[in-house]
């Protein structure tokens, strides 16, 4: 986006000074108000925006995002076209490089990813070391740190080649890694990736096949798959990319800033609510009435999850695709009677006040989970199939990020309010 060149003026009235500060693309930079000082030695002024309500950390190309009007865009490209028509190993390349590739960029790149599926065996024994009920995004985070291990080279930015290399590693891997996250919690061997196979077909293959070797995905799931993976693949500066984004600023290697990215994703508020939609919708199928749900609720009880979204105030677009490959994916599976009480519960919460006067709309999650849960993966595994899609995301924009020269280390300023200086008191006298 371009910008003009507008200002702003600014009079402190506690000074009566006057100041005119540069706006450019909507944004005043923070730092040109540490000008506005009550006296020299005053520290100038600040902003204090303790959850990036109204902050922009970085300028991005990767994704637009109107929240108002529910657009969501790669690469200037509709959310619902790529759902539609491309497949995720496609999407990945378009978040990274910026375009569609031609189909021989793209033969070449679904060949890479593919061949860096499998895993080393100290990673299988990593895994297989912990608890059979361990959570599997702590192992996968885990994982994802015990690969940095493999790669102390990754440390060098600088090298785009070497960094290439990393980022084939890692959206290769972490399908199997979270394929293999659930072989371990069911106690069954590692399956071994098959280079014939595509991406979302070896994952469902190393989730399922059974030891005689026999199992074929049906195409309808292997494609639903890939595109909740699409749906999921990037989301501007959601709180797992900040957390990549601020890893990674410090210089760290990308396994470490992903691991990061994992950890923020693991959080209830964040990709853990696919996970919470389920136990929600489950916890009515017991018994909890509907009306005695929305009660407590809107009495401040609790939350439903799966509504509202930081930026979305309107219809999050993806979960208007998602329920319909929902449809699909019954087709196969049989229907799932959760659905009917998610789309119950939809219908009365766009229709009530509380709802409608916050702006709370279904999101990414209210539908998800129901989805993986008719592939057969366990509520534990959704969070993991969020990153497995988010991967090619937080790449993209960790790879802009480490090539953006108005980047430094992230590190945010505070508001003191401890304190004042007191002299020690000796342990004996208090
Ligand atoms: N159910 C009931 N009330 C809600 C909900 C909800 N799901 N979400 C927000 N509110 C209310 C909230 O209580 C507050 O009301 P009041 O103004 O009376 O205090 C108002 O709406 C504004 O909420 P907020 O917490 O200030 O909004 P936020 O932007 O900080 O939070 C959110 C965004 C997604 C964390 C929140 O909507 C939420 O907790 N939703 C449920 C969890 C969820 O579905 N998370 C997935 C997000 S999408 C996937 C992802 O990005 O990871």
């Amino acid at each position: 986006m371009t910008s003009k060149a507008e200002t702003l003026n600014i009079t402190d009235n506690r000074t009566g000074q006057q100041y005119e500060v540069p706006v450019a693309d909507g944004t005043i930079r923070a730092t040109d108000l540490r000008q506005i000082k009550t006296s020299d030695d005053d520290f100038g002024l600040m902003t204090y925006d303790p959850a990036y309500m109204n902050t922009a950390s970085c300028r991005s190309a990767v994704t637009y995002l109107d929240g108002d009007n529910g657009v969501l865009r790669y690469r200037g490209y509709p959310i619902e076209q790529v759902a539609e028509k491309s497949s995720f190993l496609e999407v990945a390349l378009l978040l990274l490089d910026g375009d569609l590739p031609s189909k021989a960029e793209l033969e070449a790149w679904e060949k890479d990813v593919i061949a860096a599926m499998p895993v080393p065996e100290h990673i299988e024994a990593l895994i297989n070391s912990f608890p059979q009920d361990a959570h599997p995004m702590a192992m996968l985070m885990a994982a994802m740190a015990a690969l940095g291990a493999d790669h102390p080279e990754a440390v060098d930015l600088a090298d785009d080649a070497l960094q290439r290399k990393q980022i084939i590693n890692i959206i290769g891997k972490i399908a199997t890694l979270g394929a293999y996250m659930y072989r371990h919690s069911k106690g069954l061997p590692f399956v071994k990736p098959d280079p014939s196979k595509s991406y979302s077909e070896n994952f469902l293959t190393m989730l399922y096949q059974d030891d005689k070797g026999g199992y074929t995905p049906d195409p309808r799931l292997v494609k639903a798959l890939d595109v909740l993976l699409i749906l999921h693949a990037d989301h501007e500066q959601n709180c797992s990319t900040s957390a990549v984004r601020s890893v990674g600023s410090s210089q760290v290697d990308v396994y470490s800033s992903i691991a990061a990215g994992i950890a923020a994703l693991y959080g209830p508020l964040h990709g853990g609510a696919n996970e919470a939609v389920l136990k929600m919708l489950r916890r009515i199928d017991g018994g909890q009435t509907i009306p005695e749900f929305m009660e407590g609720v809107k009495g401040g009880k609790e939350r439903l999850m799966g509504f509202g979204h930081r930026v979305y105030k309107n219809y999050d677009p993806r979960a208007k695709i998602i329920k319909k490959a929902c449809e699909d994916v019954f087709e196969v599976t049989g229907k799932n009677p959760l659905l009917d009480i998610a789309s119950g519960l939809e219908e009365i919460a766009l229709a009530d006040e509380y709802f409608v006067k916050r702006k709370l709309y279904p999101n990414v999650d209210f539908y998800s989970g129901l989805i993986y849960e008719a592939l057969g993966l366990p509520a534990e595994m959704f969070t993991v199939m969020f990153a497995i899609g988010r991967a090619p995301g937080w790449l993209a924009q960790w790879n802009e990020m480490i090539h953006d020269k108005e980047q430094k280390i992230s590190r945010p300023r505070q508001v003191y309010t401890g304190a004042d200086e007191r002299d020690y008191v000796e342990a004996s006298a208090r």
